[in-house]
């Protein structure tokens, strides 16, 4: 079985390893939403301590979907030229990177985007938050050329792919979870009504950038919240979004976020590895991976193809050398 070290192709991307960079906002980028000096320096740290793919942070498509004062946005054509320099910066080290795309929906307050947030229903979120405004039909629609035209946008920059952010408790995770839609048209009702939304935005930008370009998902697998997205639901979602198109599934929780209070080592590898199990592309595992041996036993164990290391990349850039050390190779 190929190990944490092991190169892997994705879509025609030579990954020199399994380590991912995931998407970590750092709230540096100017009001604008404008890539700054500091995120370039930030990234190709990461990118020379040795990682095999990086995932730019969760960048906003509307002003609307913002989720935080210095979040990068890519809602317009001028700010097209700092995401080529970042992009160029990170090739330059030898890595490939794909931009987050994502839309707050109600996981945002109403003083960061300038008015009442919108969501799938009129119904907050249940870790708490605004009252949000449901989103009309046409709006929907809005939002939807709104991910395909930052995803022209990243393309146009040189990003090797976008992800799509499906967790989180973000905007596409609440029209995807019982939780938080309760519509009774045809974005809600059921599983096919509630993932309408999300498969219409992967078909959206396929429409865009090509059905070759490298399509991920960040798929909240697991609301972990009594009524809400299940694992068998998240494996059913895995498997719509890879027929639509998508290439690699980026598995991590719902509703209750990307760090739930009770963290376990390796928290969304049992969910990344029932992913695996039902679809035939490549599946990301993440959740407090801290060591190089927990790291090379999801990939030699098959749970997944590939390790997202957090914030142990966060506190130590060089974290690929420290965990090749940790299982005793140079
Ligand atoms: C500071 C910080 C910012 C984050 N921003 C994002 C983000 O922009 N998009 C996303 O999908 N997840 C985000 N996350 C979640 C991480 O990608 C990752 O899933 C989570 O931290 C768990 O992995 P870890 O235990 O290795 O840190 C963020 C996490 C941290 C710590």
């Amino acid at each position: 079985m190929p190990g944490l070290f092991s190169p892997i192709e994705i879509n025609g991307l030579e990954l020199k390893n399994r380590i991912v960079m995931p998407p970590m906002e750092t709230n540096k980028a100017t009001p604008e939403g404008c890539i700054t000096d500091w995120i370039i320096n930030h990234y190709v740290k990461r990118a020379r301590g040795g990682v095999g793919l990086i995932i730019v942070e969760h960048t906003f498509v509307l002003p609307n979907g913002r989720f935080s004062p210095r979040q990068l946005g890519l809602y317009k054509d001028d700010l097209i030229p700092g995401f080529r320099q970042l992009a160029d910066a990170i090739h330059a080290a030898g890595v490939p990177c794909i931009l987050q795309l994502n839309h707050a929906g109600s996981r945002t307050k109403s003083e960061v985007i300038g008015g009442q947030t919108v969501s799938a229903s009129a119904i907050p979120l249940p870790t708490g938050g605004e009252v949000p405004r449901e989103l009309l039909a046409d709006e929907v629609l809005e939002i939807e050329h709104a991910f395909a035209s930052a995803a022209g946008r990243a393309k146009e920059a040189g990003f090797d792919g976008v992800e799509i952010h499906g967790a989180h408790g973000f905007l596409l995770n609440q029209f995807a979870s019982p939780l938080t839609n309760k519509r009774n048209d045809e974005y809600g009702l059921d599983m096919t009504g509630r993932m309408r939304f999300p498969l219409e935005v992967i078909q959206s930008v396929r429409d865009t950038v090509g059905s070759d370009y490298s399509l991920f998902y960040r798929l909240g697998a697991d609301d972990m919240i009594e009524g809400g997205i299940t694992i068998e639901d998240g494996v059913e979602m895995a498997k719509l979004i890879v027929n639509a198109g998508i290439k690699v599934v980026d598995v991590s929780g719902g509703l209750i976020g990307s760090r739930p209070p009770e963290m376990v080592p390796g928290q969304f590898a049992p969910q990344a590895a029932r992913v695996k199990k039902a679809v035939d592309v490549p599946v990301i595992a993440v959740g407090l991976i801290t060591t190089g041996e927990l790291a090379d036993d999801i990939v030699r164990d098959g749970d997944a193809d590939l390790v997202a290391i957090g914030r142990a990349l966060l506190k130590d850039e060089n974290w690929p050398r420290t965990a090749a050390m940790d299982i005793g190779l140079e």
